[in-house]
This record gives structure tokens, C-alpha cells and sequence, in this order.
């Protein structure tokens, strides 16, 4: 557990309820209550879920706890997930668009599912040429163009494990990607616009592989139009993906029915340690999850229009961008670029020109409209039947803003709280079933088991006003299966801290979810953000000592500790405090030359603002940094306890340090 004390709760204000409006009710996917029991027979009521799929071989067991924390879910089951997502819509959706993407420079290209499906199994095919096969990992390094979702089912539809990387990470955070999934292939695009540039993002590739002690076997090159831009090379180990389906236009391939616990994909995310890790999530368990959520909780019809304005590079993309839509055989909406290129409306005019009835975005974003004002949506003309967050603690007048001027005060408002780590959505209403209300994300969704733990692991009860550790102490299908390579750091991340370690009882095991949450009186769970040293920069997941390692490394710094400020758009932000090495000199240049070391090791959207030199970092006596304490002087609030400290004095001498800048 953390040295840091559970803050204490203060309630909020006025709770306030929303119904959702009768028209919704009306037509909404789940309407019956009595959901929540049948999902409470554990572990069949998920059984629902994995009804919603095709199998190649159903399952002989729906969930084999055998072996905690590694819980299994449908096994005995096989299926490809590539199936499910694509070919087994043709019958009826054959001409229904699965994507339509929009280019930041205005340019579309609609994709069906037939058209869909020629493309995986093309590329599929070439995959297969360069050697792929299954069980391997394959590394993504796509931004959001269609090449993305397409590589992502080939690779499923070969029972190859994709491992995408966000598009914004550097050649170094890619490099570390590839090497610590072992992954023998990458794929990559010349590059994509952004704000009216194009950018080079091969060249990333290139950097990283630089830097591997054993290069990859072959670098897969998509085009973000027919021709290669003129200002890429290409390498020996590279293959233009024009060139290759050239050679596998029309080809088809077989779906590899996988086992349910076989894995599907690698998601690296940020944790409490310098080294990023790779929840590894199953095939037909997170399948299911996913499948069964879209449904209930984005509740989509044939006829809907739905967008997810999300990257799929993160988690949120690739379960409600990706695997939950297609799997509904949903119509989504992908948008290439930035909310703001060429003009403030063009997230409005989007929704206008594509008929978007289901938007989904993040707290960040929201903010920013906000910060916009109304006028800015006021030339267009869309009309949202259900609005949803995820990401980040949605403040209450930001849901209110999101609620009138974005939903026009008759849609429903979700809030969706969740983890890379969990797969889909665990807290939230399901739209037709509760009422909403602001700042608070709600109930556990059917099937879920939540609750908050004090210090001792004592749970706190309903209604008590106190704030502490989220838990899910019970297993769902949407689960990670364990970190890649790494089972002793999975059960230090998420087990050791709540769970009796030698039981092989699944029941004495709990999952930390490594946030600090309230639950009201009336069962509403609310958020509160983080309590370890992971931070939440603009729904960006970042770890402290992430880059604290990076900063390290600057020549003249000797120490490096990194606390997050509460910035009023992104939610968060980093702030870094470094002591410099003795013949260093404090000045704009080494201040410079720390944010550029982020930038280059992870990515521009994790480059600090502030730098502070000061003369020592506050570390308790057993020699850990006290970032709380870095936090409270970051956000200008009163210091903590600083009586486990090696030197009382340091904070308040940071806090001068600071504000003499
Ligand atoms: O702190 C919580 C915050 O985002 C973290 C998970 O980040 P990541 O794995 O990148 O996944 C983000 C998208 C699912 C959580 O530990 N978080 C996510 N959703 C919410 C949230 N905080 C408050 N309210 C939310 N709705």
C-alpha cells in the first residue's frame, strides 16, 4: 500500500437527479431490473453475454477459478474473434458501414463489412506471407486511420496477438514495447496529419529499431494515401503494404478458432514502477465482456450512428472502437485528427455530416468544448439520444455543460468508469435503468462486485462519507489475464495488497483497482482519481517513475520526482522537481532540456510544464520520495505530515523554491 493516507471525503453539495427521458427508455436495449439478479448468479449470468457470440466449440466451463488470481473464463470454448467482428455479419450487413472514416484534411472513405472483410482477409493474407503466425505478437504502431482496426482483426483472424502502441509515443517507448513483448513484426504507416501537418511517423519506427538489441524480422509500411509519401525511405527489412496485397488481392483465410483463454491483445499501460507493463487480455472472455457492454451500455441499434471520439490506442478504443461495435455490427464513426484542424466545430460538423446519434468522449475533451463556449456548436445541427465519459472524474458542472448544450437536455448522460486492466466498463448506469446523477459514476454494471476498502481492508460502508480503496472482489470475464511476462508483478500490482496470498480460494482474492472512490448512500459509486503515483494527463495514463527514469537521465540531474497538478482542461498534469548534479547550473537550459527528454523517450503529450530545481526532494527515512507531498506544494494546498521524513524542512524549502520562480 502507499504511504499516502486515504483522503477523507467531503460530500458533494446538492445531489441532484436526472431522468432519463421516456423517448430513450422507450427504445433501450435493457430495461428490465432484473438484469442485475441474473447476472448475480455468478458465474453463469455471464453466460448472457458469451450467448452473444458465434463459438467454434462452446464452452464446457464458464469460469474456472482453480488457480488465483489466473481465472479462466468459457473454457473448453473456441472462437476467432476476427469472426465474430466481421465475417459473421455478411448475411445480413453485408452493405451496412462498419467504419466511416474522416480524414483531417475533409478527405472520407466508408467502409461496409464486406468491404471490411476483403481488407482483413487481404492483409491477413500478407501477414501470413511475411511469416506471422499464430501466437505471435505482433507490434501496431497506427494512428487513427483504417489500417488500424483492419491490422488489429488481421491479426486476430491468424490467432496472432497484437500489441498496438498509441500512435503519440516515441521511438523509445516503442522500442521498449517490441522488446519486452518479443514481438518479431511491426507495423507502421508513412504518416497522418495532425493540426494541418503531415507527419513523418515511420521515421519512429526506424528510431526504435535503432535502439533494439535484436531487430525485428520484417517492418510492415501502410500509406496514408495510394503512394508512398515522398519524403519516407525505406529500409531493407521494409515492406510497402501496397505491395504485398498487390500480390493477396482477394484472398481469403480461414478464422483460427482460438481456445477462449488463448490471448487476443497486449495493452501496455502506465504503472507504480519506471517500466510501462502489458496487461495481456483472453479471447473469449474479454470478448464477451466487451460485446455484452456495447450492448447494454452504448446501447446501439442497427440504425444507429455511433462514434467513440477516443484513440484506439488506448483501452477505450479497442473495446468500444473496435471489438464491442463490430461485434454488434454497429455503424462507427473514425476521425483522423485533432478537434480544433481547420476550425472549432469540426467535431460538430462531423456528427452533423455522418447522422451521429451516440457520441462518447473524455472529460478532457469536454472541458475544452466548454472552454470554447456554446456558440461554438451553435451553427450545426446534430442531435445525441445518449452521451457518454470516460477516462476521468467528470466534475459536476462539466456534466451539466455536456448535459444541456451537447445533449440539448434530452439525451442520457453515462458516465464509464474502467481500466485498461478491466477490459470494458465495470461501474456505470445502464442508461435505461437508473437515474443520473453528476459526479458520480453510479452502480456497479450487472455481474460486477465493487466495494471500498479502508487501510485495513475493512470494507466502508454505504452512506459513511469516507473515501477508500476500490475494489472488485469478485472475477469477471472482461478481466486481464496477467502482465506480459511478468506474473509476480501482476499479483504485486493488483492482489497482494487485499487478497489472503496463499488461499486457493478465488473468493480471498480482490482486486485493487488503484483508485480511491466514495459510495453514497444510494449505492452511487464516485471516483475520486488515483492513489498511487499513476497520473492522468489528458485521459493519458502516466506512471511518476516513468518519467522520473527518463528524467534521470538528462546529464545534469541527479534526482528526479514527479507529482501531478490539477490542471483545469486536462485534468492533469506533470510537474517535475530535479536536484542537479554538483557542477550543473540551475537555468532555462536544463529546465529545457527535461521536458525534451520526455518528449523524446515517451511522447510530446507527457511533456511537463514545470520544472523546478530544487536542492533536495523530500524522502521519508526509509529513502522512498513522498510525491504527496510534491503534490500538495504543486496545487498549492497545506503540507501533510512530514514527520516520517529524513529532513522535515525540505518541503518548505521547495515551496520558496518554488514560488521564487
Ligand atoms: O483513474 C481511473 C481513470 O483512468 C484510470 C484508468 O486508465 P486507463 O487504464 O488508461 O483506462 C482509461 C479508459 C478506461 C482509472 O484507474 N478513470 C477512468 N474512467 C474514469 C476514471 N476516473 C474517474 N471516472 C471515470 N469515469
Amino acid at each position: 500500500m502507499t504511504d499516502d493516507p486515504v483522503p477523507i471525503e467531503t460530500r458533494l453539495s446538492e445531489p441532484e437527479y436526472y431522468r432519463p427521458p421516456p423517448s430513450f427508455v422507450g427504445q433501450a436495449n435493457v430495461t428490465d431490473p432484473t438484469v442485475f439478479d441474473e447476472f448475480d448468479q455468478f458465474p453463469e449470468g455471464f453466460e448472457a453475454y458469451a450467448e452473444r457470440l458465434d463459438w467454434d466449440e462452446r464452452w464446457d466451463t464458464v469460469f474456472d477459478g482453480s488457480d488465483p488470481p489466473y481465472f479462466r473464463w468459457f473454457t473448453g470454448g473456441r472462437l476467432n474473434a476476427a469472426h465474430n467482428c466481421v465475417d459473421r455479419h455478411l448475411e445480413e450487413y453485408a452493405e451496412k458501414t462498419a467504419f466511416v472514416w474522416e480524414g483531417e484534411p475533409g478527405d472520407c472513405r466508408r467502409l461496409a463489412y464486406q468491404d471490411l472483410y476483403r481488407e482483413v482477409n487481404e492483409f491477413a493474407a500478407a501477414l501470413r506471407a511475411v511469416g506471422v503466425e499464430e501466437g505471435d505478437v505482433v507490434t501496431l504502431h497506427l494512428p487513427m486511420v483504417p489500417a488500424l482496426p483492419i491490422s488489429m482483426l488481421a491479426c486476430a483472424r491468424l490467432g496472432a496477438v497484437h500489441s498496438e502502441v498509441f500512435g503519440g509515443f516515441s521511438a523509445p517507448a516503442l522500442a521498449d514495447r517490441i522488446a519486452d513483448a518479443d514481438s518479431r513484426h511491426l507495423i507502421t504507416i508513412d504518416g497522418y496529419y495532425r493540426r494541418g501537418e503531415f507527419l513523418q511517423h515511420k521515421r519512429k519506427a526506424d528510431d526504435a529499431r535503432e535502439q533494439l538489441d535484436d531487430d525485428v524480422d520484417a517492418v510492415l509500411v501502410w500509406t496514408r494515401e495510394d503512394d508512398l509519401h515522398p519524403a519516407t525511405e525505406l529500409t531493407e527489412r521494409d515492406v510497402l503494404v501496397g505491395d504485398l496485397l498487390a500480390v493477396h488481392r482477394g484472398d481469403s483465410v480461414d478464422p483460427v478458432p482460438r481456445a477462449s483463454t488463448d490471448p487476443l491483445f497486449l495493452m501496455y499501460t502506465s504503472g507504480t514502477t519506471g517500466k510501462p507493463k502489458g496487461a495481456q487480455h483472453g479471447t473469449g472472455g474479454y470478448l464477451s465482456y466487451v460485446t455484452g457492454t456495447t450492448h447494454s451500455l452504448f446501447d446501439i441499434h442497427p440504425t444507429d450512428t455511433y462514434w467513440c471520439f477516443a484513440d484506439i490506442g488506448w483501452i477505450t478504443g479497442h473495446s468500444y472502437i473496435v471489438y464491442g461495435p463490430l461485434a454488434n455490427a454497429a455503424s462507427s464513426v473514425l476521425y483522423e485528427g485533432a478537434p480544433d484542424h481547420p476550425h472549432r466545430g469540426r467535431v460538430w460538423e462531423i456528427a452533423e455530416k455522418y447522422g451521429v446519434d451516440i457520441f462518447h468522449t473524455s472529460p478532457t475533451a469536454i472541458r475544452l468544448f466548454m472552454r470554447w463556449g456554446e456558440s461554438h456548436l451553435e451553427p450545426y445541427d446534430f442531435d445525441f439520444k445518449h452521451l457518454t465519459s470516460v477516462g476521468e472524474p467528470i466534475q459536476p458542472e462539466v456534466w451539466r455543460w455536456y448535459y444541456d448544450h451537447v445533449g440539448g437536455g434530452d439525451s442520457v448522460v453515462i458516465d464509464t468508469w474502467w481500466q485498461t486492466e478491466t477490459g470494458g466498463v465495470v461501474l456505470s448506469n445502464l442508461p435505461a435503468l437508473a437515474d443520473m446523477k453528476p459526479g458520480y459514476v453510479g452502480r456497479p454494471m450487472p455481474g460486477i462486485s465493487a466495494a471500498i476498502l479502508d487501510d485495513d481492508g475493512a470494507e466502508l460502508e454505504a452512506g459513511s462519507g469516507q473515501a477508500g480503496y476500490l475494489v472488485l472482489d469478485r472475477p469477471w470475464p472482461g478481466m486481464l489475464q496477467t502482465l506480459q511476462g511478468d506474473d509476480e508483478r501482476y499479483i504485486e500490482e493488483y492482489w497482494a495488497d487485499f487478497s489472503d496470498l496463499d488461499s486457493d480460494d478465488w473468493r480471498d482474492w480482490v482486486y485493487k483497482a488503484g483508485d480511491s472512490a466514495v459510495e453514497a448512500a444510494d449505492g452511487y459509486f464516485r471516483v475520486l482519481g488515483r492513489i498511487d503515483d499513476v497520473m492522468n494527463v489528458a485521459g493519458h495514463r502516466l506512471g511518476s517513475m516513468e518519467l522520473e527514469s527518463v528524467i534521470v537521465e538528462v546529464p545534469d540531474v541527479a534526482e528526479a520526482a514527479v507529482a501531478a497538478r490539477d490542471h483545469p482542461e486536462k485534468g492533469q498534469v506533470p510537474d517535475a522537481y530535479v536536484v542537479l548534479r554538483e557542477d550543473a547550473e540551475a537555468g532555462a537550459e536544463v529546465r529545457e532540456a527535461v521536458r525534451e527528454a520526455v518528449a523524446t523517450d515517451i511522447g510530446k503529450f507527457a511533456r511537463p510544464d514545470h520544472v523546478t530545481v530544487v536542492d533536495s526532494l523530500p524522502y521519508t527515512r526509509s529513502g522512498k520520495i513522498m510525491r504527496r507531498l510534491l503534490g500538495e506544494i504543486s496545487n498549492e494546498r497545506p503540507l501533510s505530515d512530514t514527520t516520517t521524513l529524513e529532513d522535515p524542512a525540505v518541503p518548505e524549502r521547495i515551496r520558496e523554491q518554488v514560488s521564487g520562480e
